[in-house]
């Protein structure tokens, strides 16, 4: 690994999965590279790689759920963070209720923020996705902090 990639990782990231609904079929992805981007209005981003599997459904939903996890939600990360992708519409061992944009708003999470798709931005082989936030929900519990061991490739 060179500097600049160490030098890299030393950005501070979340673990989050980004819900959304197309065609009546639930999607997750694990995501680490989620950020606030505006304070009025209020709104966030979410980083997805361009070959990702339900990306273009993403695109097409409009509307997603950032749910934010905690420590004890490891297992959920990792469900929706396989490397091929398998779990996207998998959410039979999942508990969750539809949020008011219709997006999946995951039980095992400390918050969940709804946003509506306003803008993309090409970002090399990502694509940053600006959402505009539509609700947020608290629940208690602090927030993980990626750590790369914590997902074995
Ligand atoms: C902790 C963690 C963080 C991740 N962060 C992102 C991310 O910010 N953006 C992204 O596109 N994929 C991210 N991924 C990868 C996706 O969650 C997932 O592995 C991918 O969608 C699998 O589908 P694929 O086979 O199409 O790559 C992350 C995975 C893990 C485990």
């Amino acid at each position: 690994m060179d500097n600049i990639e160490k030098a890299i990782r030393k950005i501070r990231n979340g673990v989050f999965v980004v819900t959304y609904v197309l065609d009546g079929k639930e999607y997750g992805i694990t995501s680490a590279w989620v950020n606030r981007a505006s304070f009025k209005p209020n709104m966030l981003t979410v980083s997805i790689g361009k070959n990702r599997k339900g990306y273009e459904e993403l695109l097409d939903s409009e509307v997603f759920c950032i749910n934010i996890l905690g420590n004890e939600h490891l297992e959920v990360a990792r469900h929706f963070g396989g490397s091929d992708g398998d779990n996207l519409n998998d959410f039979k061992d999942i508990v969750f209720k539809e949020g008011e944009s219709g997006s999946p708003i995951l039980k095992e999470s400390v918050a969940a923020i709804e946003c509506r798709l306003v803008k993309k931005v090409d970002a090399g082989d990502h694509v940053v996705l600006f959402g505009e936030v539509m609700d947020g929900v608290d629940n208690e519990g602090e927030a993980m902090v990626f750590n790369r061991e914590d997902f074995p490739s």
